[in-house]
């Protein structure tokens, strides 16, 4: 495939170096410096690209992703901290006929994760003994807290146990690509829940093969849709 790297920082460059290894072509690789409110994403510029992948920041996704749309380039973007734009978003690619796919977080691991946690929220769920909290950790340089897969997994065990708060604490300190744990802490023990990412070779071959996926796919679909098809 000849897939079209939007965003050249971490998370770019490791998708690039994976898809050579893979056997794809990088059609192109459109940096920040270029591309101020998406303007280097044009249909020249995107002429012949299978797929686009989107990993930039919080205020330059949607001008992407508007540009991507609008050029008819099916798109799978991982960057996070847009959720209130969705909808819009949404209602472009219905109209346009296209294609996208997003996802807080593309390894595998944390969607295995989420619906265990799901699981587990239902097993403690009538035990007010046990007090249950989420904390995620990033890397210093992570723009958006909570995270968003923070996000979807209180959103989740919220479903699972309506009666929990499961209140969210952020920490950005040093290196880590990315560690989320819900725990349900007693008087006398505490059990978590735990994904914690080793490398982000995991989470870039989740976004290639959502890319390998998503042509011939219209709307608009998560990683999940992908992995479970949507149920539970
Ligand atoms: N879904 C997942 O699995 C997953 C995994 C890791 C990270 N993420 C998310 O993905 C995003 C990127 O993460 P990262 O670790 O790669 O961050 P990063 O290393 O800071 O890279 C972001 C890159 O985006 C570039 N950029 C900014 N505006 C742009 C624009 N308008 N067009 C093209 N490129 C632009 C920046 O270039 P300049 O420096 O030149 O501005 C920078 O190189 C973040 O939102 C992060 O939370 C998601």
């Amino acid at each position: 495939m000849r897939i079209a790297i939007i965003g050249n920082g971490k998370m770019g460059q490791v998708v690039a170096a994976l898809a050579l290894r893979r056997g794809h072509v990088v059609h192109t690789v459109i940096g920040g410096a270029e591309n101020a409110g998406g303007r280097a994403i044009t249909a020249e510029r995107l002429k012949g690209a299978d797929v686009a992948v989107e990993f930039t920041r919080p205020d330059a996704v949607v001008a992407n992703l508007e540009r991507l749309i609008e050029a008819g380039v099916p798109t799978v973007t991982g960057t996070t901290g847009w959720g209130e734009e969705l909808p819009r978003i949404a209602a472009l690619v219905e109209r346009r006929g296209g294609a996208l796919l997003h996802a807080a977080n593309f390894s595998l691991g944390v969607h295995l994760f989420l619906r265990a946690a799901r699981d587990l929220a239902r097993r403690f769920a009538g035990r007010p003994e046990f007090e249950a909290f989420i904390l995620e950790e990033h890397h210093a340089a992570k723009l958006d807290a909570p995270s968003g897969t923070a996000r979807e997994l209180q959103t989740g065990v919220r479903a699972a146990d309506p009666l929990r708060p499961f209140p969210i604490t952020s920490l950005r300190a040093g290196a880590t690509p990315g560690t989320h744990l819900v725990a349900y802490d007693g008087p006398y023990e505490r059990v978590t829940l735990a994904h914690e990412v080793r490398s982000r070779e995991g989470l870039a071959a989740g976004a290639l093969a959502a890319a390998e996926w998503l042509p011939g796919h219209r709307g608009v679909h998560t990683v999940e849709d992908m992995l479970f098809g949507g149920g539970e």
